[in-house]
This record gives C-alpha cells, sequence and structure tokens, in this order.
C-alpha cells in the first residue's frame, strides 16, 4: 500500500502575508480540526487552499509559502481571485452550503459559479494526479469538492478513492432542486467508498441516487457499471486525549500562569459563587442558529426572572465567509440582538451576554470550555458538532452540563446531553432551568457516559474504520473484476 493523499478545500493552516513575513494560522472548522490530529503523525500528504489567492501572492514569495505549507506536510492548489469567488464563495457557500443544510431560499444556482465550481474541482483533481501512485489511497473531504472523485477516476480507474462529506445530505426533495443533482451524485459516485456523519445522511444519498440516476441500490451498495460503490456512516470523533489532558494541565495550573482570559472568568466567578456561565462557540453561521439562542436567552430571562444577574452567556462566533452576503446580514443582526437584549437587562454590576467576535488560540478555548457550567448549542442543522463533543472531553471533574439541539449530527451519540428543538423557546428556557438546577452526581452520572463514548470512538477510530473499510471495498471490488 502506498501513502495516503487527503484532499480538501482548507487546509490544515491558512497563510496570511504582512510585510513579505508569511504566518500559518490553524484553520477553523471541524474538518481541519479533526483531519490535522489523524494528519500530524502519519505519512499523508493533504493538498488544499492556501487561503490566498494568486494575485495576493508575490512571485518571489512562492519558495517560501511552499515551504511554509511543507512544514505542515501540506502542497496547494493555486486559485485566481475569480476562481475563489465563484468556487468557494459562489457555488460552495451561496449554493451548497444553504441547500443541504436546509435554507432552500437562500440558495442561489448560478451557471457561471457552477461551471467556475467544476473548473476548479478539476485543478484540485489534477493536483492529485499529479501526485498519485497507483497504490496510493485517495481521501477526498467534503461538499467544495464532490466531483474530485470521478475525475481522477477517469484518469486512474483502478486507484482507491474514498469522499466524506463533513456536512448533512438533504432529503431527496431538497437535493432534486439542484440544477446539476446528477453531475454532482455522478461525480461522488467515482468514490469507492462514500462516508457521512449519520445514517440519516448516508439513506438520504441512497434515495437520490436510486430516484434520479435509477441505478440498482442493495442495502449499503451501489452498482455502477462493474464497480460497487460502498456507502455508510462513520460519526467524527475528537482528539479526546487533546483536549482532556489540555483541561487537567489546565487545573493545575498557578493562577499566576492564567491567561488573561482565565483572570477575568475567575473575578467574575469569585463575585459571586452561584453565578452560571452558558457557553456557545460557533463559526458565525446562519445553519448555527446563533440568533435564535439570543432570542431563546431573552425568552429564559422574562419567564424565569430569578436568574437576572446569576447567569451570563458567553457567546464565541469566529467569523467566516464575511464575503457572502447572508452570513454579513446575519453578523449585522446578532450584534444588534445582543446589544438590543444587553441594553434592556443590563445593571450596574451585571451585563447579560458576553460576545466575543472573533476566533481564539487553543488555549483559550480550553480557558471558555473549563470554565463554563452549562455549553449551549443550537444549530438549526449541523453535520456533526465538533464543539459539544470538546466541551464534554474538558470536563476532567465531570461536572457540567450540554445543551443541544437535536439538529445536530452529534446528537445521534449524545443522548446523555439535554437536547432540544431549537424552535421550541419553552422548552428551551425550561432545558436551561433543569440544566441550572441539575444535581452534581447527575451530571456526573451523564457526563461519565459521554466521555467513555468519545474516548472509545476518538477522531482516529473515525479515521481508521473509515481507511479499513475503504481497504476492504477495494479488495472486494478487485476480486470481482
Ligand atoms: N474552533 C477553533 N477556533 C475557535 C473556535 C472554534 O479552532 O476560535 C474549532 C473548534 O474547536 C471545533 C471547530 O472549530 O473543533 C468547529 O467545529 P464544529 O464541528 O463544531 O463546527 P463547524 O465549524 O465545522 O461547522
Ligand atoms: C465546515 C465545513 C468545512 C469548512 C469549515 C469552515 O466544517 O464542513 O469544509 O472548512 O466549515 O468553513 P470555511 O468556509 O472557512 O472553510
Amino acid at each position: 500500500m502506498g501513502k495516503t493523499i487527503i484532499i480538501s478545500n482548507r487546509l490544515p493552516v491558512q497563510l496570511q502575508i504582512s510585510n513579505g513575513s508569511i504566518t500559518a494560522v490553524p484553520s477553523v472548522g471541524g474538518l481541519a480540526t479533526g483531519m490535522k490530529s489523524v494528519h500530524s503523525g502519519s505519512d499523508s500528504v493533504w493538498i488544499g487552499w492556501s487561503g490566498l489567492t494568486d494575485e495576493e501572492i508575490p512571485e518571489e514569495l512562492v519558495p517560501k509559502i511552499d515551504k511554509a505549507l511543507a512544514e505542515h506536510g501540506s502542497s496547494k492548489v493555486n486559485l485566481t481571485k475569480e476562481e475563489v469567488e465563484g468556487f468557494y464563495f459562489g457555488f460552495s457557500n451561496r449554493t451548497i452550503w444553504p441547500l443541504f443544510h436546509y435554507f432552500l431560499e437562500y440558495s442561489e444556482f448560478e451557471l457561471d459559479s457552477w461551471t467556475t465550481y467544476k473548473a476548479v474541482n478539476q485543478k484540485f483533481a489534477d493536483a492529485i494526479l499529479e501526485k498519485a501512485e497507483d497504490d496510493d489511497i485517495i481521501w477526498v473531504h467534503d461538499y467544495q469538492l464532490m466531483l474530485v472523485p470521478q475525475m481522477v477516476r477517469e484518469k486512474r480507474p483502478n486507484i482507491s478513492i474514498g469522499f466524506f462529506l463533513h456536512i448533512p445530505f438533504p432529503s431527496f426533495e431538497i437535493f432534486r432542486t439542484l440544477p446539476w443533482r446528477e453531475e454532482i451524485l455522478r461525480g461522488l459516485l467515482g468514490s469507492d467508498l462514500i462516508g457521512f456523519h449519520i445514517y440519516d445522511y448516508e439513506r438520504h444519498f441512497l434515495s437520490s441516487v436510486r430516484r434520479l440516476l435509477g441505478l440498482e441500490v442493495s442495502f449499503n451498495e451501489i452498482y455502477l457499471d462493474n464497480r460497487v460503490i460502498k456507502v455508510d456512516s462513520f460519526p467524527m470523533g475528537i482528539d479526546y486525549k487533546k483536549f482532556s489532558d489540555a483541561a487537567k494541565e489546565h487545573s493545575q495550573k498557578p493562577a499566576s500562569q492564567q491567561s488573561e482570559l482565565q483572570q477575568r472568568l475567575n473575578t467574575h466567578k469569585q463575585s459571586d459563587p452561584e453565578a452560571k456561565f452558558f457557553l456557545s462557540i460557533d463559526r458565525l453561521d446562519y445553519s448555527k442558529g446563533i440568533a435564535k439562542r439570543l432570542y431563546a436567552f431573552e425568552y429564559f430571562l422574562n419567564k424565569y426572572p430569578q436568574y437576572k444577574e446569576k447567569v451570563r452567556l458567553i457567546i464565541l462566533a469566529v467569523p467566516s465567509r464575511s464575503n457572502v452576503p447572508q452570513y454579513q446580514l446575519l453578523k449585522r443582526e446578532i450584534d444588534e440582538l445582543v446589544g438590543r437584549i444587553n441594553g434592556e437587562f443590563s445593571t450596574v454590576s451585571w451585563t447579560p451576554i458576553w460576545y466575543f467576535y472573533r476566533s481564539m488560540p487553543f488555549d483559550n478555548l480550553i480557558d471558555l470550555y473549563t470554565s463554563s457550567d452549562i455549553a449551549w448549542l443550537t444549530p438549526l442543522r449541523d453535520g456533526m458538532n465538533l464543539v459539544a463533543k470538546e466541551y464534554i472531553a474538558t470536563r476532567t471533574d465531570k461536572t457540567g452540563v450540554l445543551i443541544l439541539s437535536e439538529m445536530a449530527g452529534s446528537a445521534n451519540e449524545m443522548n446523555e446531553a439535554l437536547l432540544i428543538n431549537p424552535n421550541n423557546f419553552e422548552q428551551i428556557a425550561d432545558a436551561l432551568y433543569e440544566a441550572i438546577n441539575m444535581p452534581k452526581e447527575e451530571q456526573q452520572a451523564r457526563n461519565e457516559l459521554l466521555q467513555n463514548r468519545l474516548e472509545r470512538y476518538n477522531v482516529e477510530k473515525w479515521a481508521n474504520s473509515f481507511m479499513t473499510s475503504l481497504k476492504a471495498q477495494k479488495e472486494r471490488d478487485a476480486e470481482n473484476i
């Protein structure tokens, strides 16, 4: 067996140039944070976009950029500003992302961006073909690259190709509205194995294959020409040890070595030991239900006024895709809502919402996770949601309550959390009340079960089971030819 080639739009790091020097900042988002742990310590190569357009890279810096990426086991696909516009901001994030998250009204169907998506997928496929030997394994990731498997297959009919979708695959009734639906399915079917986070997404995909392409599907296998394509679900885990070790280390740090953020959190905790911190961390994305969460918080404060001055909502919203109009509108909506709610409820000694619009380094994420009594995550749709898993992994004394939307893929494996419908404010307010008042023993009993499960099925297990299944599929297929 040869090497593994990982291919995704985002690399584990994003490059930035300032005053002629290059810095690599860690990429945000579940794909990058999860795959980073799989990639480090293996001999895999990761191909993707550096985050800079060709126009932003001066010729003389190209060798330095390649070197900076090589230090992270990565190599880049070059994209022009126009390609990024049509492929990334356009088809990927104005067509597929909203459609696959059931925001049909946000989906734009534009021929130009589809054309660019195809051309850029071909660029990624060419970058693979340039590096791949016949015995390599190609692992393609996510909705930005759904045509790549078939583009590689055409040139290398016998190479092993796996594809994993990190977002939901919508029901047939939604997917069928896409003008290029057959092409997308055929692109994916270039793979030997297609993985989804949960069985529902897998089921939706199989139903679309059957109904739109009329292919023979038996259980979870698709028959196409002389190939058998396997479809399966692999719920992505986290690097459990990384988070639990960091939290353990964090709990042993003397006050003088704690971060500024932690010291501020401590000051507020000490001023009222009864007060509770609610935490939410998401990219600023309409699929995450941040605005609904703010309305629900207001609803909670009105329904249970005894908690005024007792609870604080900490929102970390990470800037994301800010060239897309829907994200700009959302930013404005959240800014206004936070301002309005804080204006309505604040007192001289209490600001109900602390809102951070930025990304934070890993250590500060650990500060937030370990200091918060309740993690409150309300996506309207989410392929998985790794933040929910990370919060639980950092609870070294097993206290803490997770309130999680049932629309997140991770809810399937996290039954011990308080699962809520993000549209049901009454239920959410009651869940917050229940979380605040949950006895410590009950918190610990729930988290013990969750932690054991997350530790067992960590991100390494996830990657290994995908790879094992891909290899087995390839061997079976080879026997059938
Ligand atoms: N994250 C990060 N920096 C931040 C905030 C979050 O790296 O400032 C990470 C977080 O730890 C998690 C990922 O971003 O691993 C978010 O993944 P999730 O599956 O929750 O959502 P996605 O962004 O992929 O939709
Ligand atoms: C989700 C997607 C990833 C994407 C990430 C961050 O996790 O599944 O493919 O990388 O969001 O979004 P961005 O557009 O910044 O890559």
